[in-house]
């Protein structure tokens, strides 16, 4: 930070661009852009793979908005599909059958959510077939890979949120990852205002700084070095903050391994972000909203992973959705508690959680 208030120069440039080819080699990409956010990477993502108004990305309801509305941006639809009751992740046989059955699909989205892989290999061979691309919604998967592969860089592009709550973070930010150099060079240029050279080159190449051209109508989508210089060091602790969030994963793991009213996430390989313990109704006269107001009274903050996006207003007036037709989805929602899960959660701050967990729970358990 210090660094690069001393340089003078506080938006897109050196710290970026380094922070880019760092995190490139992390994740073992060819490309790498900084962004503003997530959201903005995904929205220059889709866009760069051909995503056009009238087409159709298949992905599924269980997410955050950002990972629908980017492609409403575009004025394409999303393809919902549900998930696997297992890990909550995109159903691949959902996606192999809409990627057969429908017309006008211009992309599948896939999310790996809470930072567990989600089938990638299989959906990318299945939209391969077609030749259809993937752009993978990363921003809870970093650091973690599959069979031996960073996830975000099996798709044709990859997407990392550094929103606060990541598991690494710059405040707000993001990062595209590629191997595709004319993606890369697609997205590079949509992210600052369609101009064909960023500032930095502007300022620094052979020709001279007043010269640029706007070769489309492109956003304001870059990532301030500011930020960047923070995201350097982030990801030099990113190694130790996923041992932490594996610490307290484990912890839990252990804490709750026979506690029957509740089903836990298989967090192997996972990076950690989420970690989603779903209720067992039958087993307990407590609802999952009752157990979140005991756990809140008793000073621990549990959040909801996610409010299906097929239930929220805007998708149902746009798409008549009703509950019923993501099954899955729906009924991990009226489940599902997210655990407080962070770096700084000290193991006895994790056993708490869990012994009071299991205190109101088997105060009230079912006959
Ligand atoms: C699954 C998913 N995708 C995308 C995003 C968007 O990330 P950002 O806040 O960096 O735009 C989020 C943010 O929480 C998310 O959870």
């Amino acid at each position: 930070m210090l660094r690069v208030m001393r340089s003078g120069w506080l938006t897109t440039a050196h710290e970026a661009r380094q922070f880019e080819i760092e995190f490139a080699s992390a994740v073992g990409a060819r490309h790498a852009l900084a962004v503003s956010s997530a959201t903005a990477g995904l929205h220059l993502a889709l866009e760069a793979v051909g995503v056009t108004a009238g087409s159709r990305v298949i992905t599924s309801p269980y997410t955050f908005a950002a990972s629908s509305e980017v492609i409403r941006y575009l004025d394409a639809d999303p393809l919902f599909v549900d998930v696997r009751e297992d890990d909550l992740n995109i159903d691949p046989e959902a996606v192999e059958k809409a990627l057969a059955g429908s017309q006008r699909v211009s992309a599948v989205l896939p999310i790996h959510i809470g930072g567990r892989a989600c089938a990638i290999e299989r959906i990318v061979a299945a939209a391969a077939e077609r030749s259809v691309p993937v752009v993978e919604d990363a921003a809870h998967a970093f650091p973690a890979t599959t069979n031996g592969r960073s996830l975000g860089t099996w798709g044709s592009a990859g997407v990392f949120s550094f929103y606060a709550t990541k598991t690494m973070t710059t405040g707000e930010g993001g990062m595209i990852v590629t191997d595709d150099e004319a993606l890369a060079r697609r997205a590079s240029v949509l992210r600052l205002h369609g101009i064909d050279r960023d500032v930095w080159n502007r300022y620094t190449s052979e020709r001279p700084s007043w010269e640029y051209e706007i070769v489309d109508v492109g956003f304001k989508y870059n990532m301030p070095d500011l930020l960047a210089a923070i995201g350097r060091v982030q990801l030099t602790r990113a190694d130790s903050f996923l041992a932490d969030r594996r610490r307290v994963a484990s912890i839990y793991n252990r804490e709750l391994a026979d506690a029957g009213y509740l089903q836990l996430p298989d967090t192997a390989d996972s990076a950690c972000h989420l970690y989603v313990v779903r209720i067992r109704p039958e087993r307990l006269t407590i609802t999952r909203d009752e157990l979140m107001h005991r756990l809140a009274d008793q000073g621990i903050g549990t959040s909801l992973h996610y409010i299906p996006l097929h239930l929220m207003p805007y998708y149902r007036r746009r798409y008549g959705f009703s509950p019923a037709d993501f099954p899955v989805s729906l009924d991990a929602y009226q489940r599902a508690v997210s655990l407080p899960i962070y770096p700084d959660l000290t193991d006895e701050e994790a056993d708490r959680v869990t012994r009071t967990i299991r205190s109101v729970c088997e105060s009230r358990l079912a006959p």
